[in-house]
């Protein structure tokens, strides 16, 4: 096992290295691999994506043992992606509009409007109090049609019909995603062509730096985040609805990841941390503010957020145009995700091959949460898409490094 992968990473990550043959006249048109995973590499990266919700399924960087760790949670093939009933939007877009919308419902010039709900099932709302991620049928569970694809970026592309989940209007939507020396960006494009409708999409790739290989841990809470321009967050109810209040991330306090890089674990004895992820939930899974003095360069000014294995020595900077990132600590993950044949320690049976609490974390770039239902916030220009409008555009570059820094407490 461990031979033939790393048999297989050399390959692909040594490609540009090897490449001694003639120039072709014409150069090869790639395709899937075995697995239907389109490949795309560059130096010291490569990286998988599958059509089903334009996922990322696979991303591979050598660590600072020049061992190649797979760093993202995702599934062995592509086919198993329609096949799994748990669903934990393993790299997708979240879309049409990603997080929590309240009660299912929003206005727009007068008119209200009423999606499909698929969160907080209660006996009374057995379909669920609000829509998650675009709904029940949101485009994580949707297969993608594949534009362009090269040996460095691919390009997914979606037509969501008007009425679907209940929203206004078609949206026609394209993804890039492309890689350079140690770094993964991507571009996502949407437009209203009938209708004005809420439009914000975002990523949601589970991290851990580690591979799942760690053999001291399990969990992924020695990992260190720093959010430097983060000091106040979107306060929310106990069901993860944002109350409209915008609070501070107190200095000391488990949310503050401003005042200095800290172990994502570092606060989980303080009582403040119980209950901050919803009722009864121990972890992150909350908005933070990106608050940057404008106008900012958003590849320059930043990274917005920063992931950090001392155990991997595998650090990921994250530079966005957005305003918000969203941090979830895998706190409803529970040992029952398999992790991918790429991950985990391999000459010895230490740990279950599985996904457990905290053994990971999900960073999306994206706009303040629900700010449809939030119109004192102004921000209803950056959340409502229209024909004849602007597009919606979402841009990100994750940036990696080895032994870049030290690790904090
Ligand atoms: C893509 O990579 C393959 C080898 O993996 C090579 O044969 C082909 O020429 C490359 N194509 C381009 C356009 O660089
Ligand atoms: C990272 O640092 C370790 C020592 O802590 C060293 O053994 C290793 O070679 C370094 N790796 C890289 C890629 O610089
Ligand atoms: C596809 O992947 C899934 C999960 O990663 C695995 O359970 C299944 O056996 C794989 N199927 C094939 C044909 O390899
Ligand atoms: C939720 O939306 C429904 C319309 O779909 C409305 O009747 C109800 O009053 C709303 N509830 C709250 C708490 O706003
Ligand atoms: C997505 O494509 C796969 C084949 O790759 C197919 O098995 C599956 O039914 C498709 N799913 C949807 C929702 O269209
Ligand atoms: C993880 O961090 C905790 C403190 O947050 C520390 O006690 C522990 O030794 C660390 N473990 C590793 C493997 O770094
Ligand atoms: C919340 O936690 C308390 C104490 O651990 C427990 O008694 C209660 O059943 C939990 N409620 C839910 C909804 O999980």
């Amino acid at each position: 096992m461990r031979f033939s992968l790393l048999a297989s990473a050399a390959l692909f990550l040594g490609v540009r290295a090897a490449a001694v043959a003639p120039a072709p006249i014409k150069a090869a048109v790639p395709s899937p691999d075995a697995n239907g995973k389109y490949w795309i590499h560059a130096e010291g990266i490569s990286a998988a994506f599958v059509p089903y919700g334009a996922s990322l399924s696979d991303l591979w960087i050598k660590d600072k043992n020049g061992i190649v760790r797979d760093i993202v949670t995702g599934f062995d093939n592509a086919s198993y992606y329609t096949v799994d009933t748990q669903h934990p939007h393993f790299g997708g877009v979240v879309g049409r509009y990603a997080n929590r919308i309240k009660n299912s419902s929003f206005e727009i010039d007068g008119v209200k409007y009423k999606v499909r709900p698929n969160d907080n099932k209660t006996p009374e709302h057995p379909e669920g109090l609000n829509t998650l991620h675009g709904g029940p049928d949101g485009w994580d569970w949707r297969n993608f049609t594949v534009a362009s694809y090269t040996n460095t970026s691919i390009t997914f592309s979606i037509v969501d019909p008007d009425g679907k989940e209940g929203f206004p209007g078609e949206v026609i939507s394209y993804i890039t995603y492309t890689v350079s020396k140690m770094q993964w960006d991507f571009k996502m494009v949407a437009i209203a062509t009938t209708k004005k409708t809420p439009i914000m999409l975002s990523n949601h790739a589970y991290w851990n730096l580690d591979g799942f290989a760690n053999t001291e841990t399990r969990l992924a809470l020695n990992h260190t985040f720093w959010l430097p321009y983060s000091g106040s967050r979107v306060d929310v109810d106990n069901i993860l609805i944002p109350t409209g209040d915008i609070i501070a991330n107190r200095k000391g306090s488990p949310n503050d990841f401003w005042s200095a890089p800290k172990q994502i674990g570092h606060s989980f004895n303080d009582p403040e941390l119980v209950n901050n992820c919803g009722y009864n939930c121990t972890g992150y899974d909350n908005c933070y503010l990106v608050d940057r003095p404008t106008p900012f360069n958003w590849r320059k000014d930043g990274p917005v957020a920063r992931l950090q294995s001392a155990w991997s020595g595998i650090q990921l900077d994250i530079y966005s145009d957005q305003e918000a990132f969203q941090m979830y600590s895998c706190n409803f993950q529970d040992d029952t995700m398999a992790i991918k044949k790429s991950q985990g320690i391999f000459d010895n049976a230490k740990f279950p091959r599985t996904i457990p609490k905290y053994g990971c974390f999900v960073l999306e770039v994206q706009d303040w949460i629900d700010a449809i239902n939030q119109p004192q916030w102004g921000r209803q220009d950056k959340h409502i898409f229209g024909p004849g409008g602007d597009p919606y555009v979402l841009q990100a570059s994750y940036r990696f490094s080895i032994n870049s820094t030290a690790t904090p407490a």
